[in-house]
């Protein structure tokens, strides 16, 4: 009776250790896969022709905003961030980066915070933010970010913006987020269930559940 007590103490402590290692592997900077197709999504989704200038924010180590160098040619490319501790991102690590995929010449990198964008009004043709809104600790109300994103876009602009908007207590529900969204102005705007549209085991979807996609056009 004992032993197997004992045994069904090892398996409740083996599952979850298990599935915290099958996830950090996942997240890992190591395994590219998953983070590649996360930030496809992103580009995938930004209906854009690639001519003018487009910001990043929450760069991190400058992967979005190098691909979206990739893809367009023509376009300048600012990525920013406020790479604060916790992160292992910097400034000189994503100019590094540029450089390693080609694109050194296109891509700026520029410190400063999603909470008061060192921009003006209307100068971007294009923004694109990945997982950033959710982990700025100075601003609560985290539409206050997504209004603060679109400031610096130019009408007509496009965007795509993906963080945790299904997480109601953070964004409360998608349908008013959208109509607020709406209200200030914007022209286009879309959603999906990011986890819905990427290939991945079930478990990490599960997992994913609360990301989500904002795109279209201001
Ligand atoms: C999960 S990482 C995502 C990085 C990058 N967007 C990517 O997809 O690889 C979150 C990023 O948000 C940045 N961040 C957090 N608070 C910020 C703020 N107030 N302004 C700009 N960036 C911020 C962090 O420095 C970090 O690089």
């Amino acid at each position: 009776m004992v032993r197997i007590v004992l045994w069904v103490i090892v398996g409740l402590l083996v599952l979850p250790v298990s599935y915290l290692i099958y996830l950090f592997y996942e997240f890992s900077v190591h395994n590219k896969k998953l983070q590649y197709k996360v930030w496809n999504l992103v580009i995938q989704k930004l209906s854009w022709n690639g001519q003018g200038k487009a910001l990043d924010i929450g760069t991190g180590a400058g992967a979005l905003a190098i691909e979206l160098a990739k893809k367009f040619p023509n376009s300048k490319v600012w990525g920013i961030d406020y790479w604060g501790k916790g992160w292992n991102y910097s400034k000189e690590k994503c100019e590094e980066n540029a450089k390693y995929e080609g694109v050194a010449d296109q891509v700026v990198f520029q410190k400063g915070s999603a909470s008061n964008l060192p921009f003006k009004d209307g100068e971007f043709d294009a923004i694109v933010s990945n997982f950033v809104y959710h982990e700025v600790r100075d601003v609560k109300d985290k539409k206050k970010l997504i209004n603060e994103s679109l400031r610096v876009l130019k009408k007509g602009g496009r965007f795509s913006l993906q963080d945790t908007f299904n997480n109601r207590r953070r964004y409360g529900i998608i349908e008013d987020l959208i109509r607020d969204i709406k209200k200030w102005g914007v022209e286009e705007v879309n959603f999906i269930d990011s986890a819905n549209e990427i290939p991945m085991p079930n478990l990490l979807k599960f997992e994913l559940k609360t990301m989500g996609l904002l795109y279209g056009i201001k």
